[in-house]
């Protein structure tokens, strides 16, 4: 038996849980989850509707950019699994009902995010126009006075906000498999260390201060998902962990640039809170 002087040492389970000690210990002590001002703020219930309009359009632009950037993610993936596994998010993001696993779970068949299963595939489930996390955000922001025009642009995003979507296309839709790992390990994380359940706190606030109409569903159905999407990151890194050519430092790299892109969204708003700039 040869073995090539380059020959990449073999990986052992003590490396795993070394790794993600460390990848976990760079998500939890980055400031965008200890220490988010604007988010902090928010929940506390005290955005006026001005505010609350700005934050929808910002947050619009974002979610609508991310559709592209799940696009790139599905056409670069390394192997059919994780090509799949994108494909989920993507089309259930587009408006594909995620149709539950088991028989017995009794999806509803409607499109409100109220109603729709939060768990389970996309394969075999049901596309509807309505039930896009997108029409979902336009009818949430209907009763703030907003509209189909206002909304999901790149003219609509401040310069962090598309910032933060540009970074999105770099690194969580890489074609470098360890650096689109690390992001979308990183921003799963971040996204189920709860920052949906500040936003909700503070939209049910002003819900019951001022817009008894608005519907909340976008944001509740999000804080459900967020705990099986951070799940099947963890899923992925043990599988891209073990897939030769996996670079750790790559992945890390792009996990700690994908946080600083979502500061970036969240500080340019706390930036425009303090200086009382709105949407309109
Ligand atoms: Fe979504």
């Amino acid at each position: 038996m040869t073995l090539t002087h380059d020959a990449a040492p073999a990986v052992t389970a003590d490396d795993l849980v070394t790794f993600t000690a460390e990848i976990d210990a760079l998500i939890n002590t980055h400031p965008v989850v200890t220490d988010n001002a604007y988010t902090c703020w928010f929940a506390k219930g005290e955005a006026t509707a001005a505010e609350v309009r700005h934050l929808t359009v910002q947050f619009s632009v974002f979610s609508h950019l991310f559709v592209e950037a799940q696009l790139r993610k599905v056409i670069n993936a390394a192997d059919v699994e994780s090509y799949r596994a994108g494909k989920e998010i993507l089309m259930n993001e587009l408006g594909v009902v995620f149709k539950p696993v088991t028989a017995d779970a009794g999806a509803a068949d409607g499109v409100d995010p109220e109603l729709v299963s939060t768990e389970g595939t996309v394969d075999g489930g049901r596309f509807k126009f309505a039930a896009a996390h997108f029409e979902w955000l336009i009818r949430f922001a209907k009763p703030l006075g907003l509209g189909f025009a206002d909304m999901g642009k790149r003219r609509h995003g401040t310069a962090p906000t598309l910032f933060f979507c540009d970074e999105l296309l770099r690194i969580y839709g890489s074609e470098d498999a360890s650096e689109a790992e690390g992001a979308s390990y990183a921003v799963e994380h971040w996204a189920a260390a709860g920052f949906w359940k500040e936003l909700i706190a503070g939209l049910t606030a002003f819900k019951e201060r001022e817009c008894a109409e608005l519907p909340l569903a976008f944001w509740t159905w999000h804080d459900k998902v967020e705990d099986q999407h951070a799940a099947h990151t963890s899923d992925e890194l043990v599988e891209a962990f073990h897939t030769p050519g996996f670079d750790r430092e790559t992945f890390m790299k792009a996990a700690a640039e994908m946080l600083d892109g979502v500061k970036a969204f969240w500080d340019g708003l706390e930036a425009d809170r303090l200086a009382g700039r709105t949407s309109r």
